[in-house]
């Protein structure tokens, strides 16, 4: 039987008896329980295989509940809650003493957002208690953009996936924490480099190795297809290279025609970013249940969204 469903009410029931159930977000699905449940939070970590010390971003109904979970908003980072919630931004802050260690790896600071989707909107206001959520994928694995996707991971592990259709962002959101009050970019995604920037102006990527591994998305390899990937700058020299083996070809917009390739995949044939954007993962999931014996991806244009798909596909990529 399938564990994909549309009833709130049987989700509420669940969360509310500590157990997991899988959500919909417009950025991934998040795999989610209740913070203040020592058992479902264990839960999380058990079944998505990841490291105790890796910890969880916190899921809230609204900017004003922010106060409940952190004990300080620096000036920037209400702006940024106040322009971009509900939506793709975590906000990294201290975190109240209320925050059980479990769910911030014992450090002092704590990742919150309010995600923007009507389904789980409405769950987090019926419930008496916010969700940790991380994305429901098996530790280091593609994250999932769609029920199905979920389903595929973890049938036989939670009861229930809700249903809130295909993500419409498609890729995790944006993490930004604070030091010294200032604002630094800890991991890419949703959001636009360049709209965050018309917020509070310039601001820093921390480099991956800084943070490690306190913010594991941060790591090498990661959001990884089971087949080997490769990052191209030159994709139809790539292609050529290992002509031979089963290829597949994931491009931004223009379909490349060469007889080697077994299957593509274009993201936007407009050269629509954010439409490619939103059908990375699934591209992704696709292109990985073909037998394949390599992916190829074309590099995108290094700025907005591109940079943060960019990003993915390097870690998708990325082999020590
Ligand atoms: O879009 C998203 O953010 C999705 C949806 C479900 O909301 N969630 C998600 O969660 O991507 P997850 O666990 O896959 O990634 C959360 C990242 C991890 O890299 C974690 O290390 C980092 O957030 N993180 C969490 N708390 C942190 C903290 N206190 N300091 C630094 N990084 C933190
Ligand atoms: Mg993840």
């Amino acid at each position: 039987m399938s564990i994909i469903s549309k009833d709130i009410s049987k989700a509420i029931v669940l969360l509310t008896n500590d157990e997991l159930v899988a959500i919909p977000t417009e950025t991934v699905y998040g795999l989610a329980g209740n913070i203040y449940s020592e058992k479902a939070v264990k839960a999380i970590f058990e079944t998505k295989k990841r490291p105790f010390f890796n910890p969880l971003i916190v899921h809230i109904p609204s900017v004003e509940y922010l106060e409940t979970i952190v004990s300080e908003i620096p000036k920037k980072a209400q702006q940024l809650a106040d322009a971009f919630w509900p939506g793709p931004l975590t906000l990294v802050l201290k975190k109240n003493p209320n925050i059980p260690d479990i769910i911030t790896a014992g450090k002092d600071t704590v990742a919150v957002r309010v995600p923007n989707h009507p389904l789980t909107l409405e769950l987090l206001k019926q419930l008496p208690f916010p969700l940790a959520a991380p994305s429901a994928n098996p530790f280091g694995s593609i994250s999932p953009t769609n029920a199905q996707h979920v389903e595929g991971y973890f049938k036989n592990d939670i009861k229930m996936v809700l249903d809130g259709g295909a993500c419409e962002n498609g890729i995790e959101s944006t993490i930004i924490g604070f030091e010294n009050n200032d604002p630094i970019i800890y991991r890419l995604g949703s959001i636009a480099l360049e709209a965050i920037e018309a917020i509070v102006g310039k601001i820093a990527i921390k480099n991956k190795k800084e943070i490690n591994p306190e913010a594991p998305g941060m790591l090498d390899r990661h959001y990884a297809p089971s087949t080997l990937t490769v990052l191209s700058h030159t994709i139809s020299e790539d292609i050529k290279k290992h002509s031979g083996k089963r290829i597949g070809v994931l491009v931004f917009e223009s379909r490349i025609k060469n007889d080697n390739i077994q299957e593509q995949i274009v993201l936007s044939p407009s050269g629509n970013m954010a439409e490619a954007t939103s059908k990375l993962y699934d591209a992704l999931h696709q292109l990985d249940k073909q037998n394949l014996d390599i992916i190829i991806a074309e590099i995108f244009p290094d700025f907005g969204l591109g940079k943060s798909i960019n990003d993915r596909l390097q870690r998708a990529s990325f082999s020590s």
